[in-house]
């Protein structure tokens, strides 16, 4: 009989029940190994012998060990914190299909030799497929066919000079040891635990390929994101082609970078000039439309330019529409009760749809301002800078607004303010709105669109 232990009240109990008869929470119960007599007498025997076990000063740890290693992807460097530690161990988490053994197919490449790919999910003649589309010929990546985690360990402690570990899914391996079907949670943490022992005494890097649940967490949830060293979310929208890689935690490095990918015909490519990606409008570079404005969303530690466009037409419906991609509907319902009210646009008889372009998501209140003025100017149907002197003069100024909007109608600082206006200076933006010039956003209209 399988022993289970109750994750709320730590009860233990023999056989899965559903229920925890102690108290009573549903699907608390994780298997646990059971301690073999052979075990037993080995971890007393370790821990009487004390001469063995020795603290080691860390001044005595030589720097060698800590000193990265490029995994040739400048974006998935950059994420890392500038490469892979020697034993550390990555779980890349994203939906099905959103490209992570496509990510760890070129990595596997990339770093040259000795690589060990465990394929669970797919055959190895399917994983040839992928290879031959990304262009891969001749590598020293070994395939391994299995999904027993006992014999993927026997054969990485078999294999010497190895230079990564990857398993893709962990959620295909389990252990004899356990009764639980592969996937569940204590298979997934036992897994897991055995393989990073491994690799952290071989001093191999290890990557992982989780699951994400229809909940969007990790499948085995928290418990894995603790076991691991980094946990790396793959992101983006399967429809288009941006792909973001996120640190979500990293124990050698930063959390809050982003890694930009496209995803093209052989395979991500690392996106570095971001300006190319958001802001292309297919429009010659002198032509203006109303409804658009670029604004500059912080990801990570990296100004992004974006576009920001909006419609607004009559509504033919009791209740107008309010559509909105890539930005939060509850923050274009406050943006669009700031225009009615601060600025007196009467947006209530008028459907308005608001779009980021590029299929980035916007989740910070930076780009409030060119909302409302990507929303002001198709109201109006004026380009935001029509009546600029310089357009007038043939030579339309490229404009870019930063900026927070509050409920008063005042324009607010946003973080890195200086560090995103600098990197728009850069890019050929000349006139930048924001806190700095304008106090409230009526202002701005006035100045721009009327
Ligand atoms: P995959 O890496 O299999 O996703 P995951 O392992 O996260 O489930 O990627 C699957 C998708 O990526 C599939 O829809 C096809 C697309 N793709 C490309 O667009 N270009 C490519 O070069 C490859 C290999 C895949
Ligand atoms: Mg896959």
């Amino acid at each position: 009989m399988s022993k289970f232990v109750c994750q709320q009240c730590g009860y233990e109990s023999v056989g899965f029940l559903g229920k925890c008869p102690n108290c009573g929470e549903w699907n608390s119960l994780v298997e646990m190994v059971e301690e073999t007599n052979r075990r037993k007498t080995k971890s007393n025997r370790k821990s009487n012998n004390i001469s063995s076990i020795k603290p080691i000063s860390l001044s005595s740890i030589s720097s060698r060990k800590t000193s990265r290693l490029s995994t040739k992807i400048p974006e998935l460097d950059r994420v890392l914190g500038g490469g892979l530690v020697s034993g550390q161990v990555v779980l890349i988490a994203g939906e099905p299909g959103i490209g992570k053994s496509t990510l760890l197919l070129e990595v596997s490449e990339k770093l040259g030799k000795n690589v060990l790919y465990v394929c669970g999910e797919e055959s190895a003649s399917q994983i040839k497929v992928r290879a031959e589309r990304l262009g891969i010929k001749k590598t020293g990546i070994s395939l391994l066919e299995d999904t027993n985690a006992d014999n993927v360990i026997d054969v990485i402690s078999e294999l010497n000079d190895l230079s990564a570990v990857i398993i893709d899914s962990i959620q295909t391996m389990y252990t004899g040891d356990l009764s639980g079907m592969a996937g569940s949670v204590g298979q997934v943490r036992e897994c897991t635990a055995r393989l990073l022992r491994v690799c952290k005494e071989k001093e191999i890097p290890l990557f992982l390929v989780g699951h994400v649940t229809k909940e969007g967490t990790v499948a085995g949830p928290a418990v894995l994101a603790h076991i691991v060293d980094t946990v790396l979310w793959f992101e983006g929208d399967k429809t288009l082609t941006l792909r973001l890689l996120r640190a979500v935690k990293n124990r050698f490095g930063p959390t809050d970078e982003v890694g930009i990918f496209d995803m093209q015909d052989k395979g991500l490519v690392s996106v570095n000039d971001t300006e190319h990606m958001f802001v292309k409008t297919g429009l010659p570079a002198n032509r203006r439309v109303p409804g658009s404005i670029v604004t500059s969303i912080l990801q990570g530690t990296r100004p992004l330019l974006v576009e920001i466009q909006a419609l607004v037409v009559p509504t033919k419906m009791a209740f107008p529409k309010r559509v909105a991609q890539g930005i939060d509907s509850r923050r274009l319902e406050l943006l669009l009760a700031v225009l009615i009210r601060r600025c007196g646009l009467p947006l209530y008889d008028y459907d308005v749809f608001v779009n980021c372009a590029g299929g980035m998501k916007i989740t910070e209140p930076g780009a409030d301002l060119a909302i409302i003025l990507a929303i002001a100017s198709a109201y109006y149907d004026l380009p935001a800078n029509a009546t600029h002197n310089a357009l007038q003069a043939g030579k339309p100024s490229n404009i870019i607004a930063i900026g927070e909007v509050g409920l008063l109608g005042e324009i607010r600082e946003v973080m890195a303010q200086e560090k995103r206006m600098k990197e728009a200076r850069r890019l050929g933006f000349t006139q930048i709105i924001s806190s700095k010039e304008y106090h409230f956003v009526g202002e701005v209209i006035k100045k721009l669109l009327k």
